[in-house]
């Protein structure tokens, strides 16, 4: 058994309590690799951001568990190195699917899980969330929840269509499981295709697809049943037009990529919403970089030079999230 303090590590409930206060959101980052870490790490040192590394059922296969554990303890003493007095990092588990699953993150060190129940009949999602909660808190480890199903893939949930979260169950839900934020379905989704191209319209001069605006009502219902209540948007990576385009035009092949524009994201950053999980993004910064560097020096194969600007890439994204679009640079000195 191992707890998070005692790797410097923080859970979510000051800096919820905060960024509600202040009108901004957390970065949520997921990771999988050192290219990923050391560039969510330098983008926060440098703009002095509280940050969330997630780690999913994905990256725990990929990467092992322990290992990516052991990173997150070695991010703490990087962001020190890097002139980050205080770093505020938790490290927490994405989508988690099970109490097992859960209970092992909770003893190997996470600040925080996610227990996601949102594919269970209400009645089961309750008991499950609070088994976790009532679990996890023996420890001080925060738990986030999730109401209402997102569209596309969640995790291994497919899930055909959204359902919102309906605002009159949110009040029992917090209630009776005790959860310490709550994920919300209001028009997100997972992954680079956010929306299929007929539910968009086109941009006459650009001939991009625009997408359908978030369902804002859904979120101003939901806390006005439950006023400051920590809110988590998952599925919120924007996928940049240029990244897609950088791919496109470099052998790739992404048609119709669409994702949550920014503007959107700004706006639920200035309400309850405290928490704003961003993966794809990650992803298309690190793999436009990677096409461009084979196309442009097909001889390079030390993977130093193609990786080294992948992670560039991606610390230049993460400063942009969060200075342009969450707002939270600057919120841990
Ligand atoms: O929730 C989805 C996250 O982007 C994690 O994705 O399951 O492919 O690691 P993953
Ligand atoms: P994106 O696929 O939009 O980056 O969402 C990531 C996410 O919600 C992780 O839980
Ligand atoms: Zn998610």
């Amino acid at each position: 058994m191992v707890n998070y303090k005692d790797l410097g590590l923080v859970n979510t409930r000051e800096m919820f309590a905060k960024a509600v206060d202040g009108g901004y959101a957390i970065p949520a980052f997921n990771f999988n690799n050192m290219e990923q870490l050391q560039a969510i790490i330098k983008a926060c040192a440098e703009t002095k951001s509280p940050v969330i590394l997630q780690v999913s059922s994905g990256a725990r296969k990929y990467a092992n568990q322990t290992l990516l554990r052991y990173m997150a303890e070695g991010a703490v003493e990087y962001a020190k190195e890097l002139g980050w007095e205080h770093p505020q990092i938790c490290l927490h588990l994405d989508h988690g699917d099970t109490f097992e699953l859960c209970k092992s993150c909770v003893d190997f060190g996470f600040s925080s899980v996610m227990i996601d129940g949102s594919s269970l009949p209400y009645e089961e999602n309750i008991a499950l969330t609070k088994k976790v909660v009532e679990y996890a808190h023996q420890f001080d480890v925060t738990v986030e929840a999730e109401l209402g199903v997102l569209a596309g893939v969640e995790d291994d949930v497919v899930a055909e269509e959204s359902h919102y979260t309906k605002p009159e169950e949110v009040i029992d839900f917090a209630t009776r499981t005790g959860c310490d934020s709550l994920a919300i379905s209001i028009g997100t989704s997972h992954g680079a295709y956010k929306f299929k191209p007929e539910q968009c319209t086109r941009d006459p001069q650009t001939g991009k697809l625009v997408p359908p605006p978030l369902a804002f009502d859904v979120l101003e219902e939901v806390e006005k049943k439950l006023p400051g209540f920590p809110i988590v948007l998952h599925g919120s990576s924007s996928v940049p037009q240029e990244y897609v385009d950088i791919i496109n035009t470099h052998g790739g092949n992404l048609p119709d990529a669409v994702g949550i524009p920014e503007d959107q994201l700004r706006k639920a950053a200035k309400s309850a919403v405290c928490k704003i999980n961003i993966d794809s993004d990650s992803r298309l910064a690190f793999t436009a970089a990677v096409r461009k560097v084979f196309v442009e020096k097909p001889g390079e194969f030390d993977p130093r030079k193609y990786c080294g600007p992948a992670r560039d890439e991606m610390t230049k994204l993460y400063k942009h999230k969060i200075i342009e679009v969450l707002g939270s640079d600057g919120k841990a000195e």
